[in-house]
Order: C-alpha cells, then sequence, then structure tokens
C-alpha cells in the first residue's frame, strides 16, 4: 500500500520479505544473480521478463532505496548512482551530443561548474549562464541547440534561492527539459517536480544518508527519460553499491525529523548571528533579509541546514575562525549530523580566480556551516567563541 504522508512513505515502503521473515531488509550482496534455465537468461536480456542480472544493472537494495526517492519526490522512475557527480554526470552524458547547449547556473556546485568548463569544450558542448536572482534572463539565453535548464536550490555555498516555478514556465515554453539539484533541501523541503521540474538529482551523500558515512546518489524523473540514463549507466557502470543503498534506504527513515531539527537549529542560529559586528552578511533561506525570502517561503517547507556568512577581515579572518572551533568539525562535507564548517574559498572554490569566486558571491571571509543535531545552543557557543 502507498502511504500518504511523506514520514510514513519513508518507513513504510520497503522490500518485500524473503521467507526467512527478515524484520530488517536483507543486504544484497551479490555481484550477479543466477537463472534457472538458459531461456530464463535470455528472456531477462530480451527484457521479457523482469529479473535481476547483474548488480551493475541493479540489485534489490537499489531498488529499494529508488522506490522510496521515487515516492518522496513524486517521480515516476529513478536510476541510484555511486555519487551525486556520478548523478550529474549520467544524466549530462544521456542527454547531451556534441554540438549541444545548455543553460545553468552562475551560482552552481564547483564540480559541476568544472564539467562545464573543463570537460565539456573537449566535447563542443556549450554553456550559459544566468544570475540566480534573475531567471528571466533565462529566455534570452536560449539557442536553437539548447536541450536542457539545469540548476540547484538553494546554491552551494551562496544559499541564492531561485523561483522553481519561474524557471519551469520558461522551460515548458521553450520545450526544454528542466534539471533540478536538489540535494541542498531534500524532498522533505522541496519537491521540484512539483513545481514543474522533470529530473530531480540528488547528492545523497548529504541529508539522504546525513550521517557522513557513505557515497551515492540519485536521478529521478519520468519513466522515458530515466529509462535512457538506466540504459546509459547500465553499460558505463556508475552504479550505486547495495551496501550503501542498503544504509541510505534506512537513513530516509529518519530524513523528516532530521530536516525539522536541521532547518531549526540553522535559523535559531541565522537569527542570532545576524546583525554580528563581526560579519559582513549571513544569507539563510529563512531569514526575512535573505533577498529571495519570499521565493524560499513560498517554496521551501524549512530553510534547510546550511548556514552561509563572511567575516570581516577576510581570508585571515576566516582561517582564524576555523582554525577556533572546537566542536564544529573542519570538512568539505555537508548535511551531517555534526556541524561542519567549510572556508570555500580555501578549498572547494580555491581552483576559481578570486574575480571569479567574487562573481558567485563567494568572498574572501565566506564560511559555509552546515548546520548538525548538536544542541543549538552548544553550536552557538562554538561558534561565537571562534568569531570573538
Ligand atoms: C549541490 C551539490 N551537488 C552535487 C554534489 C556532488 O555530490 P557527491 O559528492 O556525492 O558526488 C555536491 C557535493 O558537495 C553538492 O553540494
Amino acid at each position: 500500500m502507498e502511504n500518504e504522508h511523506f514520514e510514513t512513505q519513508a518507513i513504510a515502503s520497503q522490500l518485500e520479505r524473503t521467507s526467512n521473515n527478515e524484520n530488517s531488509v536483507p543486504l544484497y550482496l551479490t555481484s550477479s544473480f543466477i537463472f534457472d534455465t538458459a531461456d530464463d537468461m535470455r528472456a531477462a536480456f530480451a527484457d521479457e521478463k523482469e529479473a535481476y542480472i547483474y548488480s551493475r544493472y541493479s540489485n534489490p537494495n537499489n531498488t529499494e532505496f529508488i522506490h522510496k526517492m521515487c515516492l518522496l519526490e513524486g517521480a515516476e522512475a529513478g536510476v541510484a548512482t555511486a555519487s551525486g557527480m556520478a548523478a550529474i554526470f549520467t544524466t549530462f552524458m544521456t542527454l547531451l551530443k556534441s554540438g549541444d547547449h545548455l543553460i545553468s547556473c552562475s551560482s552552481i556546485f564547483s564540480a559541476t561548474h568544472a564539467i562545464f568548463t573543463k570537460h565539456f569544450p573537449k566535447w563542443n558542448i556549450s554553456y550559459s549562464y544566468f544570475n540566480a536572482g534573475n531567471p528571466e534572463e533565462i529566455e534570452k539565453l536560449i539557442q536553437p541547440n539548447t536541450r536542457f535548464i539545469y540548476l540547484e536550490t538553494p546554491t552551494n555555498p551562496a544559499i541564492e534561492v531561485i523561483d522553481l516555478a519561474v524557471v519551469s514556465a520558461i522551460a515548458k515554453k521553450h520545450n526544454l527539459l528542466f534539471i533540478v539539484d536538489n540535494c541542498f533541501a531534500t524532498p522533505y523541503i522541496q519537491q521540484p517536480i512539483r513545481f514543474g521540474a522533470d529530473i530531480v538529482i540528488h547528492s545523497a551523500t548529504k541529508y539522504i544518508d546525513g550521517q557522513g558515512r557513505v557515497l551515492g546518489g540519485c536521478v529521478l524523473g519520468k519513466k522515458e527519460i530515466i529509462h535512457d540514463i538506466y540504459l546509459f549507466g547500465r553499460i558505463t557502470g556508475p552504479s550505486l553499491s547495495s551496501f550503501n543503498a542498503w544504509i541510505l534506504s534506512k537513513s530516509l527513515e529518519t530524513l523528516a525529523l532530521r530536516m525539522e531539527r536541521h532547518s531549526e537549529n540553522a535559523l535559531y542560529i541565522a537569527q542570532q548571528l545576524e546583525g554580528n559586528a563581526k560579519l559582513e552578511f549571513i544569507k539563510y533561506p529563512f531569514l526575512p533579509s535573505h533577498p529571495h525570502y519570499n521565493i524560499a517561503k513560498k517554496q521551501m517547507k524549512g530553510g534547510g541546514g546550511i548556514v552561509t556568512f563572511s567575516i570581516k577581515g577576510g581570508n585571515e579572518a576566516a582561517t582564524r575562525f576555523m582554525d577556533k572551533l572546537k566542536m564544529i568539525l573542519i570538512t568539505s562535507n555537508l548535511g551531517d549530523s555534526r556541524t561542519l564548517a567549510t572556508h570555500p574559498s580555501s578549498s572547494t572554490h580555491c581552483k576559481l580566480s578570486e574575480e571569479e569566486r567574487l562573481a558567485v558571491g563567494i568572498t574572501p571571509g565566506l564560511i559555509r556551516l552546515s548546520i548538525g543535531l548538536e544542541n543549538k545552543e552548544d553550536i552557538l557557543k562554538d561558534v561565537l567563541q571562534a568569531l570573538n
């Protein structure tokens, strides 16, 4: 039975029990699957009969993970991948060919930006960027060879919020696919397909796991497109391991609870830091001072767990802040039960020029805090003592 509510769907939808009648879903650590007869194997390869063949294609743990993600995002079908970048790259490579063009936003995850700038030129694929604050610009960027619009919202690390309904309307008008990386929000907070997106991508490494244990990703959307992405992935091999799928499927059972608490803690930290004399600015989607606050309120159920702020005194002050943190950990990851700090200009975005960083809101003093599930007073105390 498909249950109505998010929390219930995330828990109740699971693989059918085996004859052992286990409570917890078994882990299928097998590279391939066997057939009773040669004809059964032929029928599976000929798509006449649904069957597991080989774990690069699929396996029961991946099926369960994807089934849940589809329910939660409102998607028809999905493909599980080994990481978020595997999901992004497999989608791009399935949908694009030499001579094609795509439109994205200048505020985008650094590795996605690197695909556009470093690798696409080799395959004669071009891109144009619109500004997050002005998605109407997209119409002017459309070319006869444009295949899709691709964005993430909120963006990493600048926390820009892009109006999904506005972009979706433009995509529909021009018959373009609309693809959203929903990594920062998760389906608990925002469901892009309900706003007209055709494909949703996740780095499950972040909040879907939520405990910093495994890498994973997925692509979700309409059956026909997903089938093409599945066939491409089945050949090229970006598959999710069954162990990681098993972990991620279990993690989804607590996603709603975790996202509620991440959002509550992050809003509190953002509110307490707003106006702090040591900061140039602070950005959080659910602070009324955020330039896209109204859009965030319209399309997001909570503000999510990421707060970014810029410390006065630039690189030196930001580095000192990071080194003074006691409980909060220095890492490039995000979406963990622990509060994590990143200084993007010296780490995740160090390959960009200073000019490129500033153009997408990454000041030398910018800190990205991934607010965890600790007591919010303890998180605040650590941030304040490091600031002071
Ligand atoms: C918005 C966004 N998309 C995609 C990725 C890539 O995910 P992964 O590290 O799982 O490949 C990240 C990683 O930080 C991200 O922040």
